[in-house]
């Protein structure tokens, strides 16, 4: 049995972990059922909406004596917030078409890889530099292109998904502008080993067979001698390439490395590629919302992912991020544009669908923190989080006719 103790919110410190709430977890910020103190700014938050938590001490200690094993970023003490140096929208303008032109620069890299060509290196060098400078400057405009699938370019779609994901994680995380693009690069090439498997592996529409899975679990050895044989670039990516797949509980391929024998950014990619793989359409799987893709994070850590950077990546990503599509109660439906950092359930949105589900000919701007001052009635309050493609909602097409997101 866990040991849990009643706390007064006066008496809450830095490092205990709260399993319990004296209200709805729903009403409050706080996006899982569990959550650790962090910094005075989480005490501040608790104490605004509780008057008493429960503790699980024995979760407080376990984790407490936990520490990851490499880098800088498990010594970062909160999710730092930055100031962005220009408009979004005008960072949006910067980027729009350079990103697209990265994405196919990318599957023309990944082809030739395929066709038994050598890794352009000049080619992932600027396209990680170029992201690491758009994420310094403004990380919403290229996050919010992350959220806008192409079909059928999934390989080279999530090279660079991974790469932004990691990037704009790892400057939460407090890594400097060097860093910051030695593990944009361990995102972006990651997977490159997944050239070397046979297509009809990786596009199979249904389970693989042990053989099959054996050939792509090998794509983490192929990608190590890919990289291994590559010259000038970060040799931190071959550790990367090789380990993404391992697990913090030694359960992973292709070595069931120990936990401690597993390299910060390899559990960061670990982290960011399963979010980005999750929240993509496969042939095998429909996608995952991202509360679901959270979820299921926050439920493998401390076993597939490193423990600390789980809850630090859930808290960095939000409730309902940007992008998210959501219905609330009143049977409304609308898109999230933009996170509330302080009251997490409780974001701006665009509603573009009227009660009974009917397209509306104006949208409308609401801001759902108006429901907590009493403006706005409590039928506003989001019931559910649909997945994009829902009642007809493409992400695609509202990025098209201009909507910028604040995520
Ligand atoms: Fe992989």
């Amino acid at each position: 049995m866990p040991d849990i103790q009643k706390l007064h919110v006066g008496d809450l410190r830095v490092g205990m972990y709260v399993c319990k709430l004296d209200r709805e977890w729903l009403d409050t910020p706080f996006i899982m059922q569990g959550f650790l103190i962090e910094d005075a700014e989480d005490i501040d938050i608790v104490a605004e909406f509780c008057e008493h938590v429960w503790i699980d001490t024995d979760y407080t200690k376990k984790i407490s004596s936990y520490s990851s094993n490499v880098g800088t970023a498990s010594s970062a003490p909160h999710i730092p917030i930055f100031e962005p140096e220009v408009s979004l929208a005008d960072e949006h303008r910067e980027i729009y078409k350079s990103f697209r032109q990265a994405r196919s620069l990318t599957k023309s890299m990944l082809d030739d890889i395929r066709l038994g060509g050598a890794i352009d290196t000049q080619v992932a060098k600027d396209t990680v530099k170029d992201c690491v400078q758009s994420v310094l400057r403004h990380p919403d405009a290229l996050l919010w292109m992350t959220k806008i699938r192409e079909e059928r370019e999934y390989t080279a779609e999530h090279c660079l998904n991974v790469c932004i994901l990691a990037i704009a994680f790892g400057r939460q995380l407090g890594l400097d502008e060097k860093e910051l693009e030695n593990l944009g690069l361990c995102g972006f090439l990651h997977d490159v080993g997944k050239m070397r498997v046979p297509v009809e592996i990786i596009d199979k529409p249904a389970a693989l067979t042990t053989k099959e899975f054996s050939m792509m679990k090998a794509h983490t050895v192929h990608g190590r001698n890919l990289l291994l044989s590559t010259s000038s670039l970060y040799t931190g990516a071959i550790d990367v390439a090789y380990s993404h797949h391992e697990r913090i509980d030694g359960e992973g391929y292709p070595r069931k490395l120990p936990g401690h024998g597993i390299s910060q950014f390899s559990r960061i990619i670990s982290l960011v590629d399963a979010y980005d793989a999750m929240t993509a359409d496969r042939c095998y799987s429909p996608a995952k919302t991202s509360t679901e893709a959270l979820k299921i994070i926050y439920n493998e850590r401390g076993k597939q992912f490193d423990e600390k950077l789980a809850l630090k990546f859930i808290k960095t990503i939000g409730l309902y991020p940007a992008g998210s599509i959501v219905e609330l109660y009143s049977g409304e439906v609308g898109i999230v544009i933009e996170a509330n950092q302080r009251m997490r359930h409780l974001p701006r949105i665009i509603v573009v669908m009227s009660e009974d589900k009917k397209f509306l000919e104006k949208e409308r701007i609401l801001d759902l923190s108006l429901i907590e001052e009493g403006v706005l009635p409590r039928r506003n309050l989001i019931k559910q989080v649909w997945r994009d493609g829902s009642f007809g909602i493409k992400l695609r097409d509202y990025q098209k006719k201009g909507l910028v997101l604040k995520i």
